[in-house]
């Protein structure tokens, strides 16, 4: 899989991607993300990818030039399945988004700046627009790298373990269970007897049970509509 992400502050990009999982999908060849500065696009001296807003107030706008350029220019190389721009009035990013994206081959992510991106951006050029929550980031690049964490965990071959993105919270639309390490027994804070038990199909059925009341508690909008 491939993710290209497009923005205007390269360097936000490239602590999260140069390290752990994402490195290693990256080393393994089963990923690639490349980042690509906007300004390299723009045809202007001053290298400008942003300009005011018609019809005023403040904050500028990302033009429509630079981002075509580059987005045409990525897609000249390459068929993509989505471009992608990251905005808070998108739809929420959930699991089953990462899920889906995760199936697909080559990926454009536009992150926004400033006021967001000149409207007929998103209308010719942009097939899904994506929001992390409902608050609001300077810019849509740690957006983006969530995303892209997100997705590429899911790969297969990625995680050590090929089981363990199965077992995550939300993948199976309940929370995680509470898990424990050595040593059994800390100044009296004890491990559940069960999970020391040895009894496979009983502890299933404990990590279930807990799973569910720990939805229950926490999130019981997970569990609408469900019959557990
Ligand atoms: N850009 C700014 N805020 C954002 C958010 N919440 N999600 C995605 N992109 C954003």
């Amino acid at each position: 899989m491939r993710i290209d992400i497009i923005t205007v502050v390269p360097d936000l990009l490239e602590g999260p991607f140069s390290h752990s999982i994402l490195k290693r999908a990256e080393d393994k060849g089963l990923a690639k993300v490349r980042v690509h500065n906007l300004r390299d696009y723009s045809s202007g001296k001053q290298k400008q990818v942003d300009d005011y807003a018609f019809g005023g107030g403040a904050g500028m706008v990302m033009m429509i030039e630079p981002i075509a350029k580059c987005i045409d220019a990525l897609k000249s190389e390459r068929d993509y399945d989505e471009v992608i721009y990251m905005t808070p009035d998108g739809e929420t990013f959930n699991q089953s988004m990462a899920n889906e994206l995760s199936l697909k081959g080559n990926i454009i992510i536009l992150c926004g700046h400033y006021k967001g991106v000149d409207e007929r951006i998103r209308q010719k050029w942009i097939t899904r627009e994506i929001s992390i929550g409902d608050y609001v980031l300077s810019g849509g690049e740690l957006a983006a790298a969530v995303v892209t964490d997100a997705i590429i965990r899911l790969l297969p071959g990625v995680l050590n373990d090929e089981t363990s993105a199965l077992t995550d919270s939300f993948q199976d639309g309940l929370l995680a269970p509470p898990v424990y390490t050595r040593p059994a027994d800390y100044e009296g804070l004890k491990v559940p007897d069960i999970l020391l038990s040895g009894h496979q199909s009983k502890i299933d059925s404990w990590r279930f049970e807990a799973s569910v009341r720990r939805t229950k508690e926490r999130r019981p909008d997970l569990l609408e509509g469900k019959e557990i």
